[in-house]
């Protein structure tokens, strides 16, 4: 009776005994499990499959037996990653964030993440993951609309408008300088008429006093020979002596264009008088497009001078 008690207590214990390690070897199990928690790869090498390693970490030798560990190393700090649980040999080099792209590091290299990086400031990338190179920000002329930031350009401030405004005050200005031009040289041309008696001298001051008075009754038949009817009939209605009443009763009353050019110009002496009356001839003669004319009058009287 006591050994069947014995066999009892010894076949419990042996059951607790199996329990215990039947645990301990799913523990195992399941550890084992727990360890290839990311997956497996088959090696290129040995054709076993092992665990992958874990992220930040490459495979530096494979496992010798099926679902075994790998002997996984840390990848380089600052040189190289891996993001993900792998099977590989070598880590991925960190990626250089480009000085001469305008880009700098945004977020450093580390074993498990790949290096981020930004445009530098004033600069801007609209192509989102594809960005390589980034390009300076626009500046504006007429202000800011919107500022620009890393994935888009400034828009500027109304842009075309005032340009808009800019070219037809410019056009507007240059017609006005046309036309201030135009008018100061018109004026001008009219002055010059008016002026070119005094600022071209008819003659020779030296050589003749223009303004001394001469006595030009002798003269009157060659003069008025030398001028014609014309030209006499210009003068006289330029110097605004005669009406013009008292010039056609001249035509009227002398039959020849010889007659009427002598009698008009006597007349006009007659009653310019003789103060200033052959300057005021010259000059006449000057302002009404005359010049040979009102030359060959002051030789006639030059001539008969020199000969006094
Ligand atoms: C950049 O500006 C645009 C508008 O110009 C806006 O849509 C975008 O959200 C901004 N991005 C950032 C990162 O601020």
């Amino acid at each position: 009776m006591k050994t069947t008690g014995l066999y009892a207590l010894l076949c419990f214990s042996l059951s607790i005994f199996c329990l215990a390690e039947g645990v301990k070897l799913k523990d195992v199990l399941r550890k084992r499990r727990q360890s290839c928690e990311s997956g497996t790869y088959r090696d290129e090498k040995t054709g076993v499959e092992c665990c992958r390693c874990p992220r930040g970490y490459y495979v530096q030798s494979p496992c010798t037996r099926a679902g075994g560990d790998p002997k996984c190393e840390l990848c380089t700090e600052g040189m190289s990653f891996m993001d993900d649980p792998n099977g590989k040999a070598t880590c991925e080099l960190c990626l250089p964030c480009e000085e001469s792209a305008n880009r700098e590091v945004y977020k450093k290299c580390t074993p498990f993440t790949n290096t981020v990086c930004r445009c530098k400031d004033g600069h801007y990338c609209d192509k989102g993951d594809e960005c390589t190179a980034c390009y300076a920000c626009d500046t504006c002329e007429f202000g800011v609309k919107v500022a620009c930031n890393e994935t888009s350009n400034t828009v500027c401030e109304g842009k075309t408008e005032p340009n808009v405004a800019a070219i037809v005050a410019a056009i507007v200005v240059c017609i006005a300088i046309v036309c201030i031009c135009g008018g100061i040289f018109l004026w001008k041309k009219e002055k010059l008429c008016f002026r070119r008696p005094p600022e071209e001298k008819p003659i020779n001051p030296e050589e003749f006093p223009l303004l001394k008075d001469v006595n030009l009754t002798g003269f009157l038949p060659e003069i008025a020979q030398k001028l014609g009817l014309q030209v006499v009939k210009d003068v006289t209605r330029r110097s605004q002596m005669l009406t013009d009443v008292e010039m056609e009763n001249v035509e009227h009353d002398y039959p020849t264009a010889e007659e009427q050019t002598y009698q008009l110009l006597r007349l006009w002496y007659q009653k310019h008088g003789l103060k200033g009356a052959y300057s005021t001839l010259v000059n006449n003669l000057i302002r009404t497009d005359h010049r040979l004319p009102a030359d060959q009058v002051q030789q006639i009287i030059k001539e008969r001078n020199q000969s006094a």
